[in-house]
């Protein structure tokens, strides 16, 4: 299988390391020269308004209809990007190339300038699609007439939350904990604005007017409104503070980098590879978010250890010390990966089933996994209610795809969590933080009508009422956080509840204005 495979090795798709300051790959100057022959296909063309490596200038319908959603983007970002600082210099990366080996340009742009792009990942020879009932026939380059639903509708559904993670964003500007924050948040932001675009252009492109309509419609829902809410539930939900924000960008973003990942091995090339470059940005979100939850353990052990506090779970004094504690942080973990779980639908769903037979959504690595990858006899243990008792139940694997990436999100959740209590543990603190049990906390699936402690016992409403106040944000926790964001604007300074990074973006130093705000 595998010679008729090719595994995708032209991007690391692997994790947040990839883009650890100081470990990305180089710029264009260490491009070889054997290379330098694709240089054509891998840079970007600036000519067009829209940056692009999709032969844009000669694709004038499309190029058109883009050019006539432009504006449209322009007043949504003005009026739902971030709030403030469109004037101010912000230090950004930019992707100029699909190259792996250097893809991105650091330097000060204002948020409206910047260069929102169309950028796929190089097209793969001869690739095959990877799995289903089509496995081993060519990847489609146009729509399949009879996918074309299905795959809008897929499109549609990933566009949609990209907008949505930058409007629920937009406030956190005001009070960012330092300028490195305020910068991450940014970038964050702009980057999922292009994913939007990323979106938009499969949809003009491959679905006519149908696609047009889908294009303007993303443009109109808005985050958390009544009338026009976005399409996910996570999606709808406020992201009232920094540690919301750390939280979103590693258990929310991460629903992302799996579906992303799905659509990744997709028949339909063209989304196959818009996504697998999507992911090379994604990946840097999720950093953020690690980075950012590592950084608030660490503040608050040092500080507890400094203050000569041995237990963690003594809330009163710990907060007195002007940092986050523990609980706190394992409440808004559990708040978070919960909204996320909610995101892989329903554990058994034909729609799963039938989007892997057609070819339109894998598995997780799927061109890693040895199997039929038809999945016609297999089975899949699945999570279920049995006579009010959590069990694992044999479901066919076919549709049991959503359990499947939800199980494999889970185990790329847990990494995050090792590392955060290592530092707790390194502090001498002994106290664990958890991922909840998957029916703890649920509006979808198996669990939605029922009740469970985060340790995965069934309660009844009465207990559930009187004790979600120890397991989810209380409105007092809320209070005490939005207490403690206050914005840090000086060069080098953070706030008193997050530690410094240990690198600096770009590898620059500590004194390093990540942000020049307008005055
Ligand atoms: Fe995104
Ligand atoms: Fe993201």
């Amino acid at each position: 299988m595998a010679g008729l495979v090719p595994a995708i090795h032209v991007f690391s798709l692997d994790e947040e390391k990839t883009w650890m300051p100081g470990t990305r790959p180089g710029m264009t100057e260490n491009v070889s020269k054997e290379h330098a022959m694709n240089v054509n296909i891998m840079n970007v063309d600036y000519s067009t308004k829209i940056p692009n490596n999709v032969n844009l200038s000669e694709d004038r319908q499309v190029l058109k209809a883009l050019e006539g959603w432009h504006p449209g983007y322009m007043d949504w970002w003005s009026d739902m990007g971030p709030e403030g600082f469109q004037q101010s210099l912000v230090y950004l990366r930019t992707a100029y190339s699909v190259d792996p080996r250097g893809w991105a340009k650091f330097d000060y742009v204002k948020m409206p300038e910047y260069r929102w792009g169309i950028l796929l990942a190089p097209q793969e020879e001869n690739r095959v699609i990877p799995f289903g009932e089509n496995f081993g026939k060519p990847a489609w380059q146009e729509v399949p007439g009879e996918h074309r639903a299905t795959l809008r509708r897929l499109i549609v559904i990933q566009g949609d939350t990209e907008p949505a993670s930058v409007e629920q964003q937009r406030h956190l500007g005001k009070t960012a904990p330092s300028l490195y924050d305020l910068r991450n948040l940014f970038q964050v932001n702009v980057e999922e604005g292009r994913h939007l675009w990323a979106m938009v252009y499969l949809l003009q492109k491959y679905f006519g007017r149908d696609g047009r309509e889908e294009a303007d419609e993303l443009l109109r829902r808005r985050s958390g409104d009544a009338d026009s809410p976005r399409m996910l539930g996570a999606f709808n939900e406020a992201t009232p503070d920094w540690l919301s924000f750390f939280m979103f960008t590693y258990f929310t973003d991460r629903d992302g980098k799996m579906q992303l990942h799905s659509l990744a091995q997709s028949g339909f090339d063209p989304l196959s590879r818009t996504c697998r470059f999507m992911l090379t940005e994604e990946a840097h979100h999720m950093f953020v978010g690690e980075t950012g939850i590592s950084r608030v353990v660490q503040r608050t052990c040092e500080a507890m250890k400094a203050a000569g506090i041995s237990d963690p779970t003594d809330i009163a004094k710990v907060r007195a010390l002007g940092v986050i504690d523990l609980p706190t942080i394992q409440k808004k973990l559990n708040l978070h990966y919960s909204l996320s779980l909610d995101l892989f639908g329903s554990e058994v769903s034909t729609n799963a089933a039938n989007a892997f037979n057609a070819g339109i959504k894998g598995r997780y690595k799927e061109t890693q996994i040895e199997d039929d990858h038809q999945l016609k006899n297999a089975t899949y243990p699945v999570l279920k209610l049995v006579d009010g008792v959590i069990k694992r139940v044999d479901e066919p694997a076919l549709t049991a795809l959503n359990m499947r990436l939800r199980d494999d999100y889970t185990q790329d959740c847990v990494k995050g969590l090792l590392r955060w209590n290592k530092i707790i543990s390194l502090a001498g603190y002994n106290f664990k933080l958890t991922l909840p049990n998957v029916a703890f906390h649920r509006q979808i699936g198996e669990f939605r009508d029922i009740h469970a402690t985060p340790d995965g016992v069934l309660i009844d409403d009465a207990t559930w009422n009187s004790r979600k106040g120890e397991w989810l944000p209380s409105p007092d926790d809320g209070d005490f956080i939005s207490s403690l964001m206050k914005p840090v604007t000086e060069i080098g300074q953070f706030a008193s509840w997050i530690s410094p990074p240990k690198v600096g973006i770009d590898n620059k130093p500590g004194d390093f204005e990540y942000v020049k705000i307008e005055t």
